[in-house]
C-alpha cells in the first residue's frame, strides 16, 4: 500500500527543496558508514548522493514502479555499481527481509520524507530492526511552517514527536537538526 500523501512532483521541482548533501552529511552519514538503506527512495534523491559517501553499498525501497525506474536510469547514466533497487511496501514484512539477499548488515537507515505515514511507529520499529548494534537511523520531515509542498498539516510530525516514536521504537536519541529552510532532521542510534 502505498502511503498517505507520499507522492511527489517533478523531479525538477522536488530538487529545489533540499541540499541532500548537506543533509546527509548533517545527519552523519559518512564514509566510515557501510551499508546504506533509504526506505521511500523515490527519485534517489538522497540514496544517488549517499552512495557516493559510504564504502559499501546502498539500498533503496519503493513502492512506486515508476519512481523507481526514473531512480534506476540515473544509476544507469552515472555508472553507479553499489546500489540495489527494491520494489515492495516498506510495511511489508518480507519486503525488509529482501534487503538481506543484498547486504548482511545494514550501518543507516533513512526514512525522509516519510513519516507522515499511517503507522509511524510501526515504520520505525519494523526498519529498527534492521539494523546494526550502534547503527544509525536518520528522519527528515518537512517543517509545520508554510512550505512550498508537503504533506498536510496535521499529519505532518513535529520533531517532538519523531525522537518520542524513536525513542519508543527503541532507539537512542542523538541530535535534531535544523535543515533550512523547510525540513528538520532527527538521528538516532540503535
Ligand atoms: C514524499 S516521497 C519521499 C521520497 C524520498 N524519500 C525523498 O525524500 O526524496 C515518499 C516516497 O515513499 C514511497 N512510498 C510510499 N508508500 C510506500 C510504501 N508503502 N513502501 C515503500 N515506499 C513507499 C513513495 O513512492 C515515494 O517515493
Amino acid at each position: 500500500m502505498q502511503y498517505r500523501e507520499s507522492g511527489m512532483p517533478d523531479m525538477e521541482l522536488w530538487e529545489t527543496f533540499f541540499d541532500p548533501v548537506s543533509f546527509l552529511k548533517t545527519l552523519e552519514l559518512n564514509p566510515h558508514t557501510n551499508n546504506y538503506l533509504d526506505v521511500g527512495s523515490g527519485f534517489g534523491t538522497f540514496l544517488i548522493p549517499a552512495s557516493k559517501i559510504i564504502s559499501g553499498s546502498a539500498i533503496g525501497i519503493d513502492v512506486n514502479q515508476e519512481y523507481l525506474d526514473i531512480c534506476s536510469k540515473r544509476i544507469g547514466e552515472e555508472n553507479l555499481q553499489n546500489i540495489y533497487l527494491i520494489h515492495g511496501d516498506s510495511s511489508n514484512e518480507k519486503t525488509l527481509e529482501t534487503v538481506t539477499q543484498y547486504v548482511s548488515e545494514v550501518d543507516y537507515i533513512s526514512l525522509f520524507n516519510m513519516l507522515h505515514c499511517e503507522e509511524p511507529l510501526e515504520l520505525l520499529n519494523r526498519t529498527a530492526q534492521l539494523l546494526n548494534p550502534k547503527g544509525k537511523l536518520g528522519v527528515i520531515h518537512w517543517k509545520s511552517n508554510k512550505t512550498p509542498r508537503g504533506p498536510t498539516m496535521a499529519i505532518r510530525p513535529s520533531p517532538r514527536k519523531v525522537r518520542d516514536w524513536g525513542e519508543q521504537a527503541g532507539l537512542t536519541f542523538l541530535k535534531t537538526s535544523d535543515l533550512s529552510p523547510y525540513h528538520f532532521g532527527v538521528l538516532f542510534e540503535k
